[in-house]
């Protein structure tokens, strides 16, 4: 066992404490390592309100990069000295799911057997298994996935989750290829991401849609072709106009709201594909659309989880990508700040003003 630094939410809407964390010893499986960035991602921040569990305290944080440190029995995909970007999807081989050759969808995801605790003994709740706003975290070794060590990890980090989940619910979930038209509506972290993650697979068009200029113009950065402010200007007939009138093939929610999705409902082509990435409320309902709409337009309406992704496959190829020039993951990064910031990086996100805070350890 070892002692470090940890952020916890101690309890609901609480501010949010860097306390000592005891971590143990890998047992069979499982990997401790040495966090080097994680980003702050907006599900640390539900976790924080309760909007996920009641499970308190959690240990937050699950955006990260570091070095692997110790390894368990058992464990060959990984060794000391190892650099690594975690995963919330260490896929088990043989659920059904798996067993179909769909591991992206696995129902039956590995995590660490063993808890991490505060000092006096209460267990933690790491936040998607992870818990990786400390200086060292203790995960199932098939949440490491080995990358090139020369990448920054403040930037390959942020594959972890959230940018992942933009760049695979385009080229996973929405397979944009080449020659596609696609729109993104909402341009934070993910939306941004699904962006890049466009333009990356050649799409011939690319409508990013938000209702901050800042965020058009960083889209634009990213890849976007056409921006829509859609406080300003209807975003279904702005992305029929850029479309000769049909509207986008691939259309991708990056908010999470009821209107939203109706937005990218319309803003469809016939026979095209809406994509949900955008994370809803427990209260929200699908919005009013008749269903002769649903079946007359034809296509497929899909959610994406985590992009859809496979880490062992997409990580090292996007890393690839990166350390060649060709994915400008630092783009994504406002600001880096330091474990005691965390409190004040999720009032940024609130605000609006940050793609990405990333914690470097
Ligand atoms: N129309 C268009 N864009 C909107 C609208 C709207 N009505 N409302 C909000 N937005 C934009 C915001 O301006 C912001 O740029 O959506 C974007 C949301 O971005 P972030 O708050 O940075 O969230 P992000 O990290 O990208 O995550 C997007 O997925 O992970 C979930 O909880 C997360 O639901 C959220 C979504
Ligand atoms: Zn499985
Ligand atoms: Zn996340």
């Amino acid at each position: 066992m070892q002692q470090v630094r940890g952020v916890i939410a101690r309890s609901k809407g609480a501010p949010v404490e860097v306390v000592t964390v005891n971590v143990p010893d890998p047992g069979p499986g499982e990997a401790v390592v040495k966090v080097r960035a994680c980003g702050v991602c907006h599900t640390d921040l539900h976790y924080r309100e309760g909007g996920i569990n009641d499970e308190f305290p959690f240990l937050l944080g699950h955006e990260a990069a570091g070095v692997v440190e110790a390894v368990g029995a058992g464990v060959e995909n990984v060794a000391p000295g190892d650099f690594v970007i975690l995963n919330w999807r260490a896929v088990c081989g043989s659920c059904r799911a798996c067993d179909r050759g769909e591991p992206w969808y696995c129902f039956s995801t590995h995590n660490a057997a063993q808890k991490m605790t505060l000092e006096d003994g209460t267990e933690l709740s790491p936040a998607l298994g992870i818990g990786a706003f400390a200086d060292k975290t203790l995960v199932h070794s098939g949440q490491c996935t080995k990358v090139d060590p020369s990448a920054d990890p403040a930037a390959v980090g942020l594959l972890g989750c959230g940018v992942m989940a933009g760049i695979g619910a385009a080229i996973n979930t929405g397979e944009v290829t080449r020659g596609k038209t696609v729109a993104v509506i909402g341009c934070g972290g993910v939306g941004a991401a699904a962006v890049m993650g466009s333009a990356l697979a050649g799409a011939s068009k690319v409508i990013a849609v938000d209702i901050d200029d800042q965020k058009l113009e960083w889209a634009r950065q990213m890849g976007a072709t056409h921006t829509v402010n859609s406080k300003e200007t209807d975003p279904v007939e702005a992305v029929k106009d850029l479309t000769g009138g049909f509207g986008a093939d691939v259309v991708i929610e990056a908010v999470g709201r009821p209107e939203t999705y109706k937005q990218a409902f319309y803003a469809r082509d016939l026979a095209g594909t809406v994509v949900l990435v955008g994370v809803p409320t427990p209260e929200m309902q699908l919005p009013d659309i008749p269903l002769l709409d649903f079946f007359g337009r034809g296509g497929a309406l899909k959610s994406s989880w985590y992009g859809d992704c496979l880490p062992s496959r997409d990580f090292p190829m996007l890393v690839d990508l990166y350390q060649q020039g060709r994915l400008d993951l630092d783009a994504f990064i406002t600001e880096r700040v330091g474990l005691e910031d965390v409190e004040k990086a999720f009032g940024r996100m609130h605000e609006g003003d940050v793609l990405r805070s990333v914690v470097i350890l």
